[in-house]
């Protein structure tokens, strides 16, 4: 096991079976458990706001770190509950109300469904077969026909397929398009640091924070712009557009541990982290290309921890899902349309490992996969 490995994993608490759900919601540090309880300790002995008041700092630097791995050194950091509850907040504020939204076909159901709740008119962008952005053709449609915002989702729920972020940055500021991004699955697992208008992200994925925060990074002329949708009553004091987007009660001991747990993601070395994490997918992806019943979707080297493997010849992701933790206490994900539901033609099942998974441990899986499939098969 590599050094990375070993810190990963001594970093927390021993793991009952085997965890390969960091998509979902990763395994937290003892730093980041002891960080939360601390806090909140505090604000048993000394009253929640005072406890509060004296976590700034942390806080302040939780959002510094946000900032510097969205590669938006100036942004203004907002904490959510979520990814969607920050795209949520971000459309519900936006400057002209609503207007014309690009995305790719795989984006995420939930955030359609935001997108369509606060009246965005969206339309899909030109890909290749596997979902992959097609960026001249995208270019070319963005440039005749340019929405108000593009929103891109750099690696999707249902799929590991990495888009091309850096590329789709760098077009939208020559087409002076702002750029929205979901890094609800990207940030802590790929390079989230091109400079977009807008990166919003979760805590518990790839960052391994609590679960229940989010984060909501915008350029600060955006934010400017931006309309928080509780017009600002004149009794009340003088807040700016991102204390007007945070307003509201939180458990700011969960945002303490998530503010801990980015700290100790830059510690390890982002650079290290996203290597073994791709490294990862390509060990999972190689031992599974010929299990029986499935197909995996991504390329062997695509650059993502994510594997996801679509039944063939009738495997029920549902059943082996449930079969592989109630049999072996394997942690895996199902997945249905609903997460993509432009995409996806049928539920598949998504693994997905964090730093300490070892070779050994994906043998174990193909194994337990190979008889779940067995055991449900009808
Ligand atoms: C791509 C993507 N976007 C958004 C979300 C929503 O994140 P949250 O549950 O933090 O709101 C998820 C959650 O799985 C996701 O995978």
């Amino acid at each position: 096991m590599s050094t990375l490995a070993k810190r990963w994993r001594a970093a927390r608490p021993p793991v009952a079976g085997l965890h390969l759900d960091s998509a979902a919601c990763s395994r937290q540090s003892f730093a980041v458990l002891n960080a939360t309880a601390r806090h909140a300790l505090h604000e048993s002995e000394v009253g929640g706001y005072v406890a509060a008041e004296a976590a700034t700092a942390a806080l302040d630097a939780g959002r510094a770190a946000v900032a510097t791995l969205c590669g938006m050194p100036g942004a203004e950091v907002v904490f959510t509950t979520g990814s969607l509850h920050a795209l949520d907040l971000l459309l519900g504020s936006w400057p002209a109300g609503s207007g014309t939204l690009a995305c790719l076909p795989g984006e995420y159901g939930p955030n359609l469904a935001v997108m369509d709740a606060h009246g965005f008119e969206v339309r899909f962008l030109p890909t290749l077969d596997d979902g992959r952005l097609a960026l001249d053709d995208a270019a070319f449609d963005l440039e005749e026909n340019p929405p108000d915002l593009v929103h891109l989702t750099p690696v999707g729920s249902h799929r590991g397929t990495v888009q091309p972020l850096a590329l789709m940055a760098r077009l939208c500021r020559e087409l002076q398009l702002p750029l929205v991004v979901d890094a609800a699955q990207a940030l802590g697992q790929v390079d989230c640091a091109v400079g977009a208008d807008v990166t919003y992200s979760s805590s518990r994925k790839w960052l391994a924070g609590p679960r229940g925060v989010g984060v909501l990074a915008v350029r600060p002329e955006l934010m400017e712009r931006l309309r928080p949708r509780l017009p600002l009553p004149q009794w009340a004091p003088a807040l700016s557009v991102a204390q007007r987007l945070q307003f509201g009660e939180a458990n700011v001991a969960a945002r303490v541990g998530f503010s801990v747990a980015i700290g100790e993601h830059l510690a390890y070395g982002p650079e290290l982290v996203r290597a073994r994490l791709a490294e990862l997918g390509g060990i999972a992806r190689t031992l599974l290309a010929d299990v029986d019943g499935w197909l995996v979707v991504e390329e062997v080297d695509e650059p993502s921890a994510l594997t996801t493997l679509a039944p063939a010849d009738g495997a029920d992701p549902a059943a082996v899902r449930d079969w592989l933790l109630a049999e072996r206490r394997i942690l895996t994900t199902y997945a249905d349309v609903g997460r993509a539901p432009q995409e996806l033609t049928g539920p598949v099942l998504r693994i997905s490992p964090h730093l300490d998974t070892t070779t050994e441990d994906l043998e174990a899986f193909v194994e337990a996969l190979i008889a779940a499939t067995a055991a449900t098969s009808v």
